[in-house]
């Protein structure tokens, strides 16, 4: 692996876990699954072991992106040894992970949708109060992000 990649938002069970199935399957169609690592993780410890919300695994699959695989995990600071993107879903996750970040830190730390080309949205709005609409609209930012951020993959590759 030579490029590494964490997605975090809050329950690491809506919208970091469809950001982490819909990228891991954009690298693997890219075929770059080898050279790039790729992970979620959530800032509150809730869902810890959990399987992503019901309704962001249907929403997914009816897009073709499986997330079944994947279990909730809480970010922590062996995180930033780690991975060199840490991008974040909203601004209250990212003031959470710039508590917990090093001051060395060197790895780009930022909001995902800093990536998206089409849409004008700083944050992933929180889909787990609302309905199936909130849903959707995550997964049309997420996948247009996608796009931006394998884009900036590919050139550090
Ligand atoms: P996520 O959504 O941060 O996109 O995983 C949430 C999931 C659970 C809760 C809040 C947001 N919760 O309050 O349990």
């Amino acid at each position: 692996m030579t490029i590494s990649v964490l997605f975090v938002c809050l329950g690491n069970i809506c919208r970091s876990p469809t950001a982490h199935g819909i990228f891991e399957h954009k690298i693997r169609e890219a075929g770059l699954s080898e050279q790039v690592e790729i992970d979620s993780a959530g800032t509150a410890a809730w869902h810890i072991g959990k399987s992503p919300d019901a309704r962001s695994a249907a929403a997914a699959l009816q897009r073709g992106y499986d997330l079944s695989h994947l279990r909730a995990r809480q970010s922590d600071e062996a995180d930033f040894e780690h991975y060199d993107y840490i991008l974040a879903m909203d601004e209250s996750n990212l003031m959470d992970l710039r508590a917990l970040s090093p001051a060395n830190y060197r790895g780009h730390l930022g909001l995902f949708l800093e990536f998206a080309r089409t849409f004008n949205e700083r944050e992933v709005p929180d889909p787990y109060y609302g309905g199936n609409q909130g849903f959707e609209h995550v997964l049309d930012l997420v996948e247009d992000a996608c796009e931006g951020l394998l884009n900036d993959v590919r050139q550090r590759l």
